[in-house]
């Protein structure tokens, strides 16, 4: 039973309170949730004023990906590290920004362990696109470093806060999708959106066609296929707004894997974004695959490892593999 409060307006932290005691979830998960919903103000704050804080452009550095570290993901980063370090209930931290796993178990054994993308799409600040902050909650019992590595199915939480026209927050603890959108008047997420499910009827097909040349062929063949039988092309560049487009209106995203010297390899990372959304895609109905297999079911190797990533509503990603495969 939900209690309501301010008319018809559901506060995340009274929604949290019922949702997880009626789902018999660990009491403890509202507060890492709540935290990352309050990391995801701060940032939204910060993402609103950016132009005028100077906080567009490059930070001057790389990452551990090799990849051009912006001023953005480095605050969004700090803000997510500090709020979640300060939670009791949490032992370690692993983020897209930083090289190693970070102890904040204080000495502590047992906790949760979040991994995250603190601001994903970043190439998409300097436009006023959306960008997003991702997360993924895992148990650890002892070894934080090996503790990431468990599958997408271990997962006690995840999903995403989205910087777009509004700012929303969007999660699973296993029971379900639901979207809150902060008011700004108040500063309080509100539900907006309960027990969300993929649509199977839109035909929106996702990928980045500049890409297209560099696909395995059978890939290739199979987006050629389903654009063929009718479908829009959309493509944000942000995964988690791709993402969330996806969620609410359906169709299929890809990101396969992309030839390069060393051969065919994936862009997105498996912990900061592909284990989380797989997460709550599967929440909503729809199915997210790595490579043929149920991105739930598969585990890193490594903490920063990049993989090829696929999701959608059902009926669009069985009939993109049945193309796959068909001769
Ligand atoms: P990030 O900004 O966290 O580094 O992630 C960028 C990712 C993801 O958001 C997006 O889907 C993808 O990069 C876009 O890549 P391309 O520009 O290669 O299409
Ligand atoms: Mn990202
Ligand atoms: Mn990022």
């Amino acid at each position: 039973m939900s209690t309501i409060i301010r008319g018809d307006k559901l506060t995340l932290s009274h929604y949290l309170l019922s949702h997880l005691r009626d789902s018999n979830i660990q009491a403890e998960l509202n507060l890492v949730i709540s935290d990352i919903a309050d990391a995801g103000k701060k940032i939204a704050h910060e993402v609103q004023r950016s132009g005028l804080l100077d906080l567009h452009g490059a930070a001057g550095g790389k990452n551990i990906h090799a990849e051009e570290v912006q001023k953005l993901d480095d605050r969004s980063n700090e803000i997510v590290k500090s709020i979640l370090s300060e939670n009791e209930q949490i032992v370690g931290l692993a983020s897209e920004e930083e090289k190693d796993v970070v102890d904040v178990s204080g000495g502590r054994t047992t906790g949760f362990i979040v991994a995250f993308d603190p601001l994903d799409g970043s190439s998409n600040i300097d436009i006023n696109a959306t960008v997003g902050t991702i997360f993924s909650v895992l148990p650890s019992w002892a070894d934080i470093r090996a503790d990431f590595l468990q599958p997408g199915r271990s997962q006690l939480a995840s999903g995403y806060v989205l910087y777009g026209s509004s700012t929303v927050f969007v999660f699973t603890v296993g029971k379900g999708v639901h979207e809150f959108t902060l008011d700004p008047d108040n500063g309080e997420f509100i539900l907006t959106q309960e027990n969300i499910k993929i649509p199977e009827t839109a035909k929106y097909i996702s990928y980045n066609e500049g890409n297209k040349t560099k696909f395995r062929g059978s890939e290739a063949k199979a987006i050629d296929k389903l654009v063929k039988n009718g479908g829009s092309s959309r493509y944000i560049g942000a995964l988690v707004a791709d993402f969330h487009r996806t969620l609410l209106k359906g169709g299929i995203f890809l990101y396969p894997a992309v030839s390069s010297d060393g051969g065919y390899i994936g862009k997105l990372r498996m912990q900061y974004e592909v284990k989380p959304l797989a997460h709550v895609m599967h929440e909503a109905g729809g199915v997210a695959l790595i490579n043929n297999e149920n991105a739930m079911e598969v585990a890193p190797d490594e903490l920063h490892e990049r993989v090829p990533f696929v999701f959608g509503d059902k009926k669009i990603v069985n009939k993109y593999q049945k193309y796959r495969y068909d001769t």
